[in-house]
């Protein structure tokens, strides 16, 4: 077998957890969280997402970063080596297979998604938000999905921006890009926050998030929380346990998983609280958008809202480095496998594995207009089939592989190597969670997200 070059390490202690919660905190934060929060029922919601964050993301996260720093290498490599060393079947080598094939999948149609925030920067800084109406707004926004050459323009652009960053190498591109996006992220955070709380109406803002109703607790609010819990932290796409190899060994692993969930968390929990309290200032608009929440409705209050031009500038600066550190994490994986496994250049594995994505992400850009009734996997358009591969599919199937792997095939020494600096309390506590609770919960997940399919495929529907 080839030999596999060995991975940089980051210098500063503090890189992994920024680049993990870079990973971590995206779209999926800023774009999603507030809106099917707003659809689940509110504090019902935040509730249920948050104990499926403590209970089944924070221990597959801990499973996979200990898996990465393990390995010390990309996703593929590492799967190779750590189920050799513990001894079994090849076929667990698929995790990593699946985590770089799920990674390249999502940002093929992340990074189309992503460029509508460049262009909706471009729209804010040039004051196209001044007194925008709920039509105009619709508008705008449909005319932009019907643009073929605009989106493909934007998508071209982040997928530039992506891999630029990764051209650079581990250390001189990724780690100095997040330490520089990161904290500018928090600072615009935490600015557009106190705006909320001057412009906005804070309180309805806050009620309409937090108000808890028991009856909302529902199976269904569950089951989504559980798979955005997914999703928001990154698990199972090859991105973590990428991240995982360039980890100091003198790090608590356990430790770390939990303050990246808390971030995510926290940056999920304050866009909310940044984005509701303007829409319930801005009369006739109404909070349960649903998508289209971040690109037609608050549009709409930023127009109407003093300052606008500026702190909507600044909304979509904040979600352009949200998206845009978590796309670095998904070209990431299969970027290092190129350059570790079969020596290519990192300019060539960048510009070979971006291209690919940004063929596929031409589908989903079709999807939104000539390719609109072009249903490939059962009624789904091409967007639609590949968001449902991943994250109904590879994404949990990832994610209960890791569980049974880590909690029951590998060697208990490996693990307890990696976790000698948790403690004996926590480590007690993963294990139990990550053999018995994760794997039952993510089974739930992943035969409720393949069933309404699977019924339509037999004809039930
Ligand atoms: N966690 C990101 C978000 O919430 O938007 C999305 C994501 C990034 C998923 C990287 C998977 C991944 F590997």
């Amino acid at each position: 077998m080839r030999r596999i070059r060995q991975h940089a390490i980051w210098g500063h202690k503090g890189t992994f957890v920024l680049a993990a919660t870079g990973s971590a905190v995206g779209l999926g934060n800023i774009w999603k969280f507030p809106y099917i929060t707003g659809e689940n029922g509110g504090g019902a919601f935040v509730l249920m997402y948050l104990v499926c964050i403590l209970l089944i993301g924070v221990p597959i996260l801990t499973a996979e970063i200990l898996l990465g720093r393990y390995g010390r290498a990309n996703p593929i490599s590492t799967m190779e080596k750590v189920r050799k060393e513990s001894g079994a079947n090849r076929l667990w080598a698929v995790i990593g297979w699946m985590g770089v094939c799920a990674a390249f999948l999502i940002l093929s149609y992340y990074s189309v998604i992503a460029g509508w925030t460049l262009e909706y920067l471009k729209a804010a800084l040039e004051g196209k938000f001044v007194a925008l109406d709920g039509d105009q707004s619709s508008v705008m926004f449909e005319e932009l999905l019907a643009d073929k050459s605009r989106l493909v323009q934007w998508q071209t652009a982040f997928i530039a921006m992506t891999a630029l960053v990764l051209i650079f190498g581990v250390t001189k591109g990724l780690e100095f890009a997040v330490r520089l996006m990161m904290p500018l992220l928090f600072l615009l955070l935490l600015i557009l926050l106190g705006y909320a709380i001057y412009a906005g109406d804070f309180a309805a803002g806050a009620r309409f998030l937090f108000s808890f109703n028991v009856t909302d607790i529902t199976w269904r609010g569950a089951l989504i929380a559980l798979g955005h819990a997914f999703f928001t932290l990154s698990l199972a796409m090859g991105a973590i346990m990428a991240y995982g190899a360039y980890m100091p060994g003198n790090l608590a692993i356990g430790k770390t998983a939990m303050t990246i969930a808390a971030l995510d968390t926290l940056v999920a929990l304050m866009a909310g609280l940044a984005i509701f309290p303007l829409v319930f200032a801005t009369p006739g608009i109404v909070p349960g958008e649903g998508p289209g929440l971040m690109f037609v409705t608050l549009p709409i209050a930023f127009g109407a809202m003093p300052l606008g031009i500026i702190f909507g500038s600044a909304f979509f600066l904040l979600v352009t480095l949200a998206a845009w550190s978590s796309t670095i994490s998904l070209l990431e994986p299969a970027v290092a496998y190129l350059t570790e496994r079969f020596n290519f250049h990192r300019i060539s594995a960048n510009l070979l594995i971006a291209g690919g994505a940004w063929l596929l992400g031409l589908g989903t850009v079709f999807s939104f207009n000539d390719w609109a009734e072009f249903k490939p996997l059962w009624g789904m358009t091409v967007f639609g089939s590949v968001d449902f591969v991943t994250t109904s599919v590879l994404l949990p199937l990832g994610g209960l592989l890791i569980a049974i792997f880590v909690g029951w095939v590998m060697k208990r020494e490996l693990i307890e190597q990696e976790l000698k600096l948790d403690s004996p309390h926590f480590r007690q506590v993963w294990y139990g969670l990550l053999r018995y609770v994760s794997p039952v919960a993510v089974l739930i997940v992943l035969c409720a997200g393949v069933y309404p399919v699977l019924k339509k495929l037999v004809g039930l529907e």
